[in-house]
């Protein structure tokens, strides 16, 4: 512990030079402001300004497709009003420090040494209790205290614009306002709701929520920006009036403020928390084993209204701030043990983003978890998309991965996908989860049977739940075959690094379906299958060893695993091994690991080694599956070159997983917000030596 402090301390340092904040662990692409579904996705870009940007005053929060959601802070202090948060028009407060966990953003502000705010953004993370996960619904809580040492007269405002309700800013927007209980609320609202559409990737059905406590000190109004801003910058206090002038979102962008009379502020810090969040009935449209048809949110079934969900969420902060600090505690208590404050700076940055993707539905007797390929094409519950990401799920909640394979299994095994290999995903375009009927979807066969075998063997393994790997035996006997069919020798396919072209003969891909087979002998073992776990064990070993001659330039200085078989100049990260330590198999003799290592370092750019020798980009997921399976010296230099890229990318939105290890740019292709960082959780699970 006294060494992370000494290296916050470090850090923080080295990133004020030249700037006024402090940024700890790191001044990310994005800071996540209300992150916590595939439709509550609002980031602080560190914007166009590159590498001076990151202050929370001056800059409008965006949706990660990148269009504005209108969300506005301002304080009067003595009667003089500052901006902290968006672009509302006043002088800007200064940003002193900016700091990220596991599930919030804090941003401290100083207002000319009288007055400091620190403003907490929580999207609370609570992997295990599921009624407070199911909420879609995030925190934004504002402290303020003297610091001369002077009584001070503060007033707090915040507002949010009607930009959350659609993607379409000409949409006719309607809002309310109300109270519940101590819990004071706009609702706002798209007027015609189409429900389980989008528009640029914004949800347009179900009711956003915008609440602050209910006290004599609160004042509300909705109406035209510069109306209601206006009104608070002037006097302090809202009209408590409702605009009924229901319109289009810009038509005079109304939006809807809270004012707080703080009074006289000292030295003892007084606080306003408001909650934001999005109520939907129905969450997706699912084909499973019955007809496709409509699958409720997961919170109907804790609560009776949006009202009572709202209400709880408002009033449960000190508890939830608990929970989500004792989760923040041990990621960063685990990341540290593993690889140091460079490797927290990722998984902590990681952790919302993963969650973030995901939605749960159904009823308390029968969740599922939803999950949206975000950015990259939107299809639903994408295989080798969980994969990347069943690190995180594995070490949050076990549970959490049976819950994203589910709909997977469920319309498989219902006899709705008509070919021999595994499904590439649940459907093209989230929220409808519709299935692949014609077997017409993106074909990664011998990448998905791998993934789905491997999966399957790691919750059952971490959550001891035999009975899951008897109820999918079949199945996962059905994909085993085509590994056995396909893995020695990969036809010509595109693995999940779609975007690198297909190639015949892939090493890694290889090696993905052996160490799959070998994972299916332990299922076989497992449920009592002792001929099927034989013959299994015997093939996986059988390719293995033909694999370390087809696969490893065994000449070369120093020797490595290829791209391809028989190109000796060719090399990649073989991330794939990773199942192979993390499931215990042994499979892959040491010698493999051993060449790896030592081979990394020899090709390693300035943020990282190369995805393989095609291209100079690379993936932040695939090198963390890499780093865990390293010698300690390796995986310490891969965390400190991505810790780097972090700090210093040029990328400027939400955490890209694809990037140039040159430059740290976008290669040409721009990923943002994909919840496949979960992989920066791989080493929590297992390190190697
Ligand atoms: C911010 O800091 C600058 C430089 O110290 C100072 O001139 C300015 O008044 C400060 N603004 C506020 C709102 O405190
Ligand atoms: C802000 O947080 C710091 C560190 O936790 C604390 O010392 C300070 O009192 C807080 N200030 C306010 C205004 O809450
Ligand atoms: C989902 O399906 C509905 C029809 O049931 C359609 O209106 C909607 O546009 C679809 N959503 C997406 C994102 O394609
Ligand atoms: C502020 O607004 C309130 C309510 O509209 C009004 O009574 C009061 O006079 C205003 N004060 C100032 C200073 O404008
Ligand atoms: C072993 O598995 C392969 C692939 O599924 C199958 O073709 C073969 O018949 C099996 N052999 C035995 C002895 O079960
Ligand atoms: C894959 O490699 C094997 C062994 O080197 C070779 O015989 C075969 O032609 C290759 N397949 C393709 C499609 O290139
Ligand atoms: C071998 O790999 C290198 C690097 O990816 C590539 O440039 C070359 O074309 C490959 N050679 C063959 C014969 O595929």
């Amino acid at each position: 512990m006294q060494l992370f402090r000494l290296g916050l301390l470090v850090a923080s340092f080295i990133a004020s030079a030249g700037a006024q904040s402090t940024f700890t662990p790191a001044r990310p692409p994005a800071a996540p402001l209300a992150v916590k579904s595939p439709y509550l996705s609002t980031w602080l870009n560190i914007g166009s300004d590159g590498g001076d940007g990151g202050y929370l005053a001056g800059e409008w929060p965006v949706f990660w497709e990148n269009q504005i959601t209108g969300w506005a802070g301002m304080i009067r202090v003595d009667g003089q009003t500052y901006t902290w948060m968006g672009l509302p028009g006043s002088t800007t407060v200064n940003q002193t420090a900016f700091e990220y966990t596991s599930t919030k953003s804090i941003y401290t502000m100083n207002i000319q040494d009288k007055v400091e705010m620190n403003i907490t953004f929580m999207s609370p993370i609570t992997p295990t209790d599921y009624k407070r996960q199911s909420l879609v619904f995030s925190y934004l809580n504002v402290e303020v205290s003297s610091l001369d040492g002077k009584g001070h007269n503060v007033q707090v405002y915040a507002d949010i614009s009607a930009e959350w309700v659609s993607g379409d800013r000409d949409t006719i927007a309607q809002w309310d306002y109300g109270t519940t209980g101590n819990v004071a609320y706009h609702k706002v609202y798209r007027q015609v709701q189409l429900e389980f559409s989008e528009i640029n990737q914004q949800g347009e059905w179900g009711n956003w929520y915008w609440a602050t406590d209910d006290n004599d000190d609160m004042t509300y109004q909705s109406g035209r920006d510069i109306v209601v801003r206006g009104q608070f910058a002037s006097n302090g206090t809202l009209s408590n009036t409702v605009d009924t002038d229901f319109r289009a979102i810009n038509d005079d962008w109304p939006v809807f403020g809270f004012s707080s009379d703080l009074g006289t502020v000292d030295s003892s810090p007084v606080s306003t928390l408001f909650s934001l969040g999005l109520t939907q009935e129905e969450a997706v449209q699912f084909e499973g084993a019955s007809a496709y048809g409509p699958v409720k949110s997961l919170w109907t079934s804790y609560f009776n209204s949006e009202l009572d969900a709202l209400s709880f969420f408002h009033n449960d902060f000190e508890d939830s701030a608990t929970i989500s600090g004792a989760f923040d505690s041990q990621v960063a208590k685990d990341s540290l043990a593993v690889g140091g404050d460079d490797y927290l700076t990722l998984t902590s940055l990681s952790a919302r983003q993963a969650i973030g993707a995901t939605q749960l539905a159904g009823t308390q007797d029968k969740m599922y978890l939803f999950l949206k390929e975000i950015s990259s094409d939107g299809n639903v519950n994408t295989v080798d998309v969980i994969f990347p990401a069943y690190p995180f799920f594995l070490y949050s909640n076990p549970e959490l991965l049976k819950l994203v394979m589910r709909p997977l299994y469920e319309n498989q095994e219902a006899g709705k996908y008509p070919n021999s290999w595994a499904m590439h995903d649940m459907g093209s375009s989230y929220p409808n989860a519709t299935g692949h009927n014609d077997g017409n979807d993106e074909k990664m066969p011998l990448e998905e049977c791998g993934n789905m075998v491997i999966m399957t063997l790691a919750y059952a393994l971490k959550a001891s739940d035999g009975n899951y790997l008897d109820a999918h035996y079949n199945l996962l006997k059905k994909w085993t075959t085509y590994l056995v069919d396909d893995a020695l020798y990969p036809a010509n396919q595109i693995s999940t690094d779609d975007f690198a072209g297909a190639l015949a003969n892939q090493t890694n891909l290889a090696l993905k379906g052996m160490i799959g087979i070998q994972a299916m002998s332990v299922i076989a073992d497992l449920t009592g299958h002792s001929d099927d776990a034989a013959n299994y064990s015997s093939i996986a070993h059988d390719y293995i060893s033909k694999w370390q001659s087809l696969g490893v330039a065994k000449d070369a200085n120093p020797p490595h695993a290829t791209l391809s078989y028989g190109n000796d100049s060719s090399h990649g990260l073989l991330y794939n091994l990773y199942a192979d330590a993390q499931l215990g198999l042994g499979l892959v003799p040491d010698s493999v690991y051993q060449m790896q290592s030592n081979f990394y370092p020899t090709v390693a750019n300035k943020y990282g080694v190369p995805l393989d020798t095609r291209h100079t980009y690379t993936k932040l997921d695939w090198q963390c599956f890499t780093a865990a399976i390293a010698s300690s010296d390796t995986r310490a230099t891969f965390f400190k070159d991505l810790s780097l890229w972090v700090n210093e990318t040029p990328t400027n939105r939400p955490l890209t997983d694809l990037y140039d290890t040159i430059s740290g740019n976008y290669p040409g292709i721009t990923f943002v917000a994909r919840p496949v960082v979960g992989g920066t959780f791989a080493p929590l699970l297992v390190t190697s030596y």
